[in-house]
């Protein structure tokens, strides 16, 4: 998590530093600054919260040609301006995404040698251990090259010396580091959407790399100056703010017509153009969050229909796991942003392997997708809130989209539902009244989604959108399994949310849904059968398409449902407490 930027260029550093700052404020929104060069002088401003509360305080007028800024997601004390990047230890101030792991070893170490410390940072250790070292020696692209040998744990900095006052550095080790191109402007970022508005031209900065920007920019790879690649960002991932929503969110939902439509109509006809993987009996998943929640669908829909296993894995266990692979062997990584460090460990992890890996990614030239062996973009656009939603349909859809090619399924089976879809999600969204649904259940303090197989895997997610943004406590069980403990928990009027979408074991769902009803339970059914009057307090009715295509849309319900929860709650909808979209930390 956390952003960085930097810029080199003209007299309004400030403001394109901001505006770059403000398309990185998915990965973090405690605190945010700024450190800029303003006659011959740092100048570093911070403040607690979002990125609105530094603009407050900055004077956009005042010239300054070079800048480097922050958004930080908390992880070494809590949000305060203190905290708050940039920070500065004698000759060095900085930017920081990452952790620096063994930070308590080096502060002691720098303790001793008299250094004194004000935050509870992290980052300002290793910004005083930049500049012990260059008390040592005065070659500032052999200090950066180093630091490697000293810091565990992750870092992209952006550094500025106080004896150099027209030059920024940069590095990492594990977090993401572009350099962006504009004539004679350069910038440093965390991903490239950041930099966009002023170009598209980006250079990838790999691990350990030194960047110098002056009046040019030269990137050094152990010491040696190499030639990098300029890359021009080819995808149109347009942002034209809210629109006319309220929240990114309903924005994103209201996005999934057309992008679930483009995809499936994009390669029903061209199954060639996916990855073939009929060589592959079994096929490991692997994701967090919500991507891990696609995953479970893969599963269900791989194993229900195309008669492979999978096995789906957390990646932040799968990474400390022992892990067994068999021969042909496929694992697909799942990563909206491409760089959730779990993931991405869990992908070298297996390349040692030598496992044949797949991703299924948004974010174009992340580094998951970079370092899998073959990539399939989900192009969902720039997804800006923080819970995700057609990033996870996205997802859904190429992973059926995989599962029709392996299972050989005849495709004109599924015409019909692929043309009607973007009508079939449209009436979901806007025919269905959320709104009194929420009223029921927004005052209550727990909540429980249950279904089978696929259903869990919905009913998972359904419930993690929940808890995301409305901060109401809610658990999920597959259905048969709440009897064993859990029902103790079912009450008068406690919210039950069932799913109930697979016609072969409806019965059993039906008779776990009478038990709780019998219990107290106001039951909340989301499903594309009839006949089950006798347990339904309120009907959510998705219609039936094809089995491959059913999960993409029974989810919708769920998600507006959160969203109308989250509202009446009066929740900060699309920048939800503690969360950030690009979990860099492990
Ligand atoms: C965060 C996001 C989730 C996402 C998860 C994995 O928790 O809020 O929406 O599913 O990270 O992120 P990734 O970028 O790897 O999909």
């Amino acid at each position: 998590m956390c952003g960085i930027v930097g810029y080199r260029g003209h007299n309004d550093a400030i403001k394109k530093t901001i505006n770059c700052l403000e398309k990185l404020e998915y990965r973090g929104y405690d605190s945010a600054g700024i450190a800029y060069i303003s006659l011959n002088d740092i100048i570093i401003k911070k403040e607690k919260g979002r990125i609105k509360n530094l603009k407050d305080n900055l004077n956009f007028d005042e010239q300054s040609n070079i800048a480097i800024a922050h958004t930080r997601w908390a992880t070494h004390g809590e949000s305060n301006q203190i905290n708050a990047h940039p920070h500065n230890v004698g000759h060095i101030t900085l930017v920081h995404n990452g952790i620096i792991e063994n930070y308590l070893e080096l502060k002691e170490e720098l303790i001793v040698n008299g250094y004194d410390f004000v935050s509870e940072t992290d980052t300002e250790v290793a910004c005083a251990y930049i500049d012990y070292l260059y008390s040592k020696n005065n070659n500032k692209i052999e200090v950066i090259n180093s630091i490697s040998k000293y810091f565990k744990g992750s870092y992209a900095l952006g550094i500025l010396f106080d004896d150099e006052l027209d030059s920024i550095y940069a590095t990492r080790l594990d977090s993401p580091l572009i350099v962006g191109i504009k004539d004679d402007e350069y910038f440093i970022a965390s991903d490239v959407p950041a930099i966009l508005e002023y170009t598209d031209k980006y250079i990838l900065i790999d691990n350990k790399e030194v960047v110098h920007i002056n009046d040019s920019c030269t990137i050094y790879n152990n010491l040696n100056v190499v030639n990098k690649e300029i890359n021009t960002f080819e995808f149109n991932i347009e942002n034209n703010g809210k629109g006319n929503y309220e929240h990114y969110m309903l924005k994103e939902i209201n996005e999934q017509p057309n992008i679930i439509y483009y995809l499936l109509n994009k390669y029903i006809n061209n199954l060639e153009e996916l990855p073939d993987l009929s060589k592959y009996n079994r096929i490991d998943i692997i994701g967090c969050g919500s991507a891990y929640h696609t995953g479970l669908i893969g599963k269900s829909l791989f194993e229900g229909y195309a008669n492979t296993e999978v096995n789906c894995y957390v990646a932040s266990e799968y990474r400390y796991q022992t892990n067994f692979y068999t021969d042909n062997t496929l694992i697909i990584f799942i990563s909206q942003s491409g760089e959730t460090a779990d993931t991405l460990a869990c992908l070298r992890k297996v390349k040692e392997k030598n496992i044949d890996t797949l991703a299924i990614v948004n974010a174009v030239g992340s580094s998951i997708a970079r370092e899998a062996d073959n990539v399939i973009y989900i192009e969902a656009g720039p997804e800006i809130a923080v819970a995700t939603t057609k990033a996870y349909t996205a997802q859904i859809t190429i992973l059926a989209l995989l599962a029709i090619k392996k299972s050989n399924t005849n495709i004109d089976t599924l015409i019909t539902d692929i043309n009607n879809i973007k009508d079939t999600i449209s009436s979901l969204i806007n025919d269905i009244d959320y709104v009194s649904i929420a009223e029921e259940i927004y005052k209550r303090d727990d909540i429980f989604f249950i279904g089978r197989l696929i259903d869990y895997a919905i009913a998972l997610e359904g419930s993690l959108k929940l808890k995301e943004i409305s901060y109401i406590n809610s658990s999920t069980y597959p259905a048969g399994e709440l009897k064993h403990g859990t029902i103790s928990l079912i009450d008068e009027g406690t919210p039950v949310i069932s799913i109930i979408t697979d016609e072969n074991i409806k019965d059993k769902t039906v008779s776990n849904v009478k038990e709780v009803k019998a219990r107290g339970a106001i039951s909340i059914l989301v499903t594309n059968l009839d006949g089950m009057d006798d347990i339904i307090d309120n009907i959510i009715k998705v219609p039936k398409v094809n089995k491959f295509l059913q999960p993409i849309i029974t989810i919708i319900p769920l998600q507006l449902l959160s969203y109308f929860v989250a509202r009446k709650r009066g929740c900060d909808i699309d920048k939800p407490r503690n969360l950030a979209k690009s979990v860099t930390v492990e």
